[in-house]
């Protein structure tokens, strides 16, 4: 009989959060890439905690260091060129930046599971499904080969692939897109990791598949309440799913939030861009779509002041001089403008969506605190 290593003391996810920590810590966190161009500021102060449960949203353009933020948790940066600049990551309140490889070797896929962008680059094309079903339990929690396979076949019916026990024998390339993305979660979920942490995952995938993932990522939550950071330059795709949502911008946050506050009261210009460019489905509003306007800027080569500065409509001289600070505006919602603490700015200027939404939301509360009394 192997050894079960869901027991295991010195497994970290085995372990009481201590006191005062969160599940994960991410502090201040610093990653630049030295090039032959110059430093790349990949990640330029990212902080968020995540407990057991809850969903983060990562929503932000392409290139803005949503990838390499999660990559650099999850100590798969090269270094260099890559080279941590400042700040923690702390899980179960242990940094994971001075984890050895061996130790960070356990963590990964055990405590910390991750669905990649393309699920065929991700898997390999020579093995059958099973066999890499099986292999984060062999190494893991020391299964058999017998019994890897056995729940291989469980965990391929787990996330709805039809005739497991045939499937299992099959290659990657004998399965559809939805099918291998299907494939990648349950191969992520397998050792019942206390955070998955999916990167695009449904980018690749048509709207009903995506929706389905989505689901499946959610139920699978419920059962095993696992955390997830799920990252996405579509604010959309998180809408029904995240608790809490970071917008990140040329390696930085700029607006951090509950999905409500960002959802029907940001108070970031470029979180109102992200807005405007998605599709309203939610209320009956025949509302133009409007890109957000210009490129992000050089990683190597930010501009002065605010980073958003050259693209943003409401910029002012100051904007393109000095940086803006962290403005909060309730506990835990917080954003990096000028004026997001200027109501007047804020309520002129956000897009009409989130205005109506949060007017109808206030009517709404008011309405059931009124019929509760
Ligand atoms: N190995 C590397 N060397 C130099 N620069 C890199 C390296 N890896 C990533 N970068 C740069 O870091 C920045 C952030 O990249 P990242 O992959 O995190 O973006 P992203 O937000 O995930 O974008 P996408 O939505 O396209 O996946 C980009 O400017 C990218 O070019
Ligand atoms: S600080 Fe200025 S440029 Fe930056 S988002 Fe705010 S208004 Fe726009
Ligand atoms: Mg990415």
């Amino acid at each position: 009989m192997a050894k079960d290593y869901r027991n295991d003391p010195e497994d970290l996810k085995n372990q009481p959060i201590p006191e005062g920590h969160h599940l994960l810590e991410v502090k201040d966190l610093k990653m630049y890439f030295h090039t032959h161009d110059g430093v790349v500021r990949a990640v330029d102060g990212v902080s968020y905690n995540l407990d057991r449960g809850e969903t983060l949203g990562v929503v932000g353009e392409s290139g803005s260091g949503k990838s390499v933020t999660v990559m650099t948790i999850m100590g798969l940066i090269e270094m260099p060129p890559g080279k941590i600049e400042g700040g923690d990551v702390l899980y179960r309140g242990k940094s994971l930046l001075t984890m050895s490889e061996r130790e960070m070797c356990k963590i990964r896929g055990n405590d910390i599971a991750m669905v990649f962008q393309d699920p065929m680059s991700s898997l390999n094309p020579v093995y059958t499904i099973g066999r890499q079903l099986g292999e984060g339990l062999r190494i893991h929690r020391g299964y058999t080969k017998k019994q890897a396979l056995a729940r291989a076949v469980e965990l391929l019916d787990l996330v709805g692939i039809p005739n497991p026990e045939k499937r299992v024998k099959m290659y990657p390339h004998e399965f559809s897109g939805g099918m291998r993305q299907r494939v990648m979660i349950a191969m992520a979920l397998a050792c019942e990791p206390d955070i998955l942490i999916a990167d695009e995952p449904t980018t690749a995938l048509d709207v009903t598949i995506q929706a389905q993932i989505i689901e499946l990522m959610k139920e699978m939550q419920e059962k095993n309440h696992n955390a997830i950071i799920m990252i996405t330059h579509d604010l959309g795709v998180v809408a029904d799913m995240a608790d809490k949502i970071m917008v990140m911008y040329a390696g930085s946050p700029v607006e951090f939030g509950t999905a409500d506050e960002i959802f029907y009261a940001p108070r970031h210009p470029y979180t109102w861009g992200l807005h405007n460019s998605i599709p309203e489905t939610t209320i009956d509003e025949k509302r133009p779509l409007t890109p957000i306007q210009g490129n992000p800027p050089s990683l190597v080569n930010l501009p002065k002041g605010c980073s958003f500065s050259p693209r943003c409509p409401f910029a002012q001289d100051v904007c393109r001089t000095t940086k803006p600070k962290r403005y909060e505006t309730s506990t835990g919602h917080y954003a990096f403008c000028h004026f997001a603490g200027d109501d007047d700015f804020v309520n002129r200027n956000m897009p009409v969506t989130s205005r109506t939404k949060a007017a109808a939301r206030q009517v709404r509360s008011q309405e059931s605190k009124g019929g509760a009394e």
